[in-house]
């Protein structure tokens, strides 16, 4: 596997690169979902770069930046051995030099949820992921569905200004018991991770209750009822899979959606909705 930490390096390395070109940006702590990610780039895509890169811009001032797990040998292992055939792992200094001011902000779909309590989060995101496809100039860009926010603000930049890449949506990777893997996990004590696929169950929950006919409160009620008690709700909801905006009844397709805190540790989760592709329980 190739590797690129300048700019002009990756310029060259992704250029020589067979097409289509799959692209998979990533902060790094690599784990079992981002290499189902790399696989389902690899089998949709010629050739498979990969980002790492801890974005400060995407951190709020009291959030985890400093503590971000990052052990880029590790990283750099895992996707050799996941058959990744590029690498551009640029520093700090590389994607942000002095003087650097431009943000990407994609307006009310990066307002909501996630957006309301992580005010810069999406400005920070759609930022470092149009400087990184101008630097990499993939034919596919894949997603993970975990981050289904993350997936509307980024298909409305690509659409709003025009970026000559297709976008994939990959399903969300899971632990057996059903918790969405996430490098936040590693945060949670024992007792909080035991606790922690309630998440997932209250969103099944949610969403059966809506199949059933009920409404979006009761649902909600539901949805609250099954979390453990050990975790703080932070919200339930439906949104369209398109606007990310809410709705009352889950027209398809959408997303039913989760936050909650489990301790000090804020985990997020939901499940998508459609005519044609229903997650099972
Ligand atoms: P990161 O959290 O490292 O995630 C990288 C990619 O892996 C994202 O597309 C994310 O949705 C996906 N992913 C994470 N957990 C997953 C799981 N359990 N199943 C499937 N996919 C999963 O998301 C980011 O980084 C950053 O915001 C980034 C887009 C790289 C911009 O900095």
């Amino acid at each position: 596997m190739q590797i690129a930490t300048t700019l002009a390096e990756a310029r060259a390395l992704f250029d020589a690169l067979p097409r289509p070109l799959g692209f998979v940006p990533t902060m790094g702590a690599l784990h079992a979902g981002h290499v189902q990610l790399l696989r389902s780039a690899q089998r949709g895509s010629a050739s498979v770069a990969v980002s790492v890169f801890v974005n400060p811009l995407q951190f709020g001032p009291s959030e985890d930046y400093a503590k971000y797990p990052r052990d880029l040998e590790a990283d750099r292992r895992t996707l050799a051995q996941a058959g990744v055939d590029a690498l551009f792992a640029p520093d700090t200094a590389a994607m942000y030099p002095p003087g650097f001011t431009t943000s990407v902000d994609v307006g009310p779909v990066g307002a909501t949820f996630e957006g309301v309590v992580r005010p810069h989060h999406f400005r920070g995101v759609a930022t470092v992921v149009a400087k990184l496809l101008h630097v990499v100039r993939p034919d596919v860009l894949y997603l993970g569905q975990k981050d289904a926010q993350q997936t509307c603000v980024l298909r409305k930049m690509i659409a709003d200004l025009e970026f000559p890449v297709a976008v994939e949506i990959v399903p969300t990777i899971r632990e057996s018991d059903g918790l969405a893997m996430s490098s936040r996990n590693a945060y949670l004590s024992a007792e909080q991770r035991a606790e922690a696929p309630s998440l997932y169950r209250a969103l099944v929950a949610m969403r059966e209750a809506l199949a059933r006919g009920a409404s979006k409160a009761e649902a909600n009620d539901i949805a609250r009822a099954t979390l453990s008690r050990l975790a703080m709700p932070d919200y339930f909801e439906v949104v369209d899979a398109e606007s990310f905006e809410p709705i009352e009844r889950p027209a398809l397709p959408a997303f039913v959606i989760g936050a909650a805190h489990f301790g000090a540790t804020r985990l997020i989760d939901n499940l998508y909705v459609a005519p044609d592709r229903r997650e099972t329980a």
